[in-house]
C-alpha cells in the first residue's frame, strides 16, 4: 500500500456544479495532452464505454447522464502516466479547477479505496471501482486469445482470475471487494464487460 496517494478528504468539487460536464473534445483534448501511453488511454476508453453501456441499460439514465458516467471512466486515470506519485490527486484539482460535476470527481477519488483512502458511496463510484481491474484483466486475456474478444465465456475469464500469475499486476483482493460492494456477482460483471468492451480505441 502506498500511504503517499492518501488524499486526506472526503470532499471534492463544488455542489453548485452538479451535472457540469466538459464536452467530449474537451476531455479528448485533455487526454492527448496528458497521456502518451497509448495503452493506458485504450484502457480508459474501454473503462468510459462500459461506464456508457452500463449507465443507460442498468440505471437507465439518459445521454446527458451517461456521458456523466463516461466521463468519470475516461478520465480516472488521466495523471498516471505523467504523474504516478500525485495519481488522482492531479487530476482532481484539475477537474476541480474546471468545476466539474462533483459526483464525477468523487468517483475518480474513490476507485482505489486503499489506496486514496476514500470509500466509494454512489452507483457510479461502485461501477467505476467495480470495472476499472476486470475491465483490465479481461483485456489481457482477450490479447492472448487468437480470436481476441469474440466467442469469449466467463468460465474462461475465472480460470485466469484464478491464475495470480496472469496479468499479476491486477488486484484479485480489488475485484472482490469491488463486486460486493457493486451488488453484482463476478459472473455478471464479466458477462457485461465481455459484451460491451471495445477491443480497440474508438473515436
Ligand atoms: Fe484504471
Amino acid at each position: 500500500m502506498n500511504h503517499s496517494l492518501n488524499l486526506g478528504r472526503s470532499v471534492f468539487g463544488h455542489p453548485d456544479n452538479k451535472h457540469k460536464v466538459m464536452s467530449r473534445m474537451e476531455a479528448d483534448m485533455l487526454l492527448s495532452e496528458w497521456v502518451k501511453n497509448d495503452r493506458l488511454r485504450l484502457h480508459m476508453m474501454q473503462v468510459g464505454k462500459l461506464m456508457h453501456h452500463w449507465a443507460q441499460e442498468m440505471e437507465q439514465m439518459d445521454d446527458a447522464n451517461a456521458w456523466r458516467w463516461e466521463l468519470a471512466g475516461l478520465l480516472h486515470d488521466a495523471d498516471w502516466d505523467q504523474w504516478p506519485e500525485a495519481h488522482c490527486r492531479k487530476i482532481i484539482e484539475e477537474l476541480e479547477k474546471r468545476q466539474i460535476d462533483p459526483e464525477i470527481i468523487h468517483a475518480i477519488a474513490s476507485h482505489g479505496p486503499v489506496h486514496f483512502g476514500v470509500e466509494p458511496e454512489t452507483r457510479m463510484d461502485k461501477m467505476l471501482f467495480a470495472f476499472d481491474e476486470l475491465s483490465g484483466l479481461i483485456h489481457a486475456y482477450s490479447l492472448m486469445r487468437p480470436e481476441g474478444y469474440s466467442g469469449m465465456e466467463v468460465k474462461g475469464v475465472k480460470k485466469r482470475l484464478k491464475d495470480k500469475s496472469f496479468a499479476a499486476n491486477v488486484s484479485r483482493e480489488d475485484i472482490v471487494d469491488a463486486c460486493q460492494r457493486s451488488g453484482m456477482t463476478v459472473d455478471e460483471l464479466i458477462s457485461f464487460i465481455i459484451r460491451h468492451q471495445p477491443a480497440v480505441c474508438l473515436a
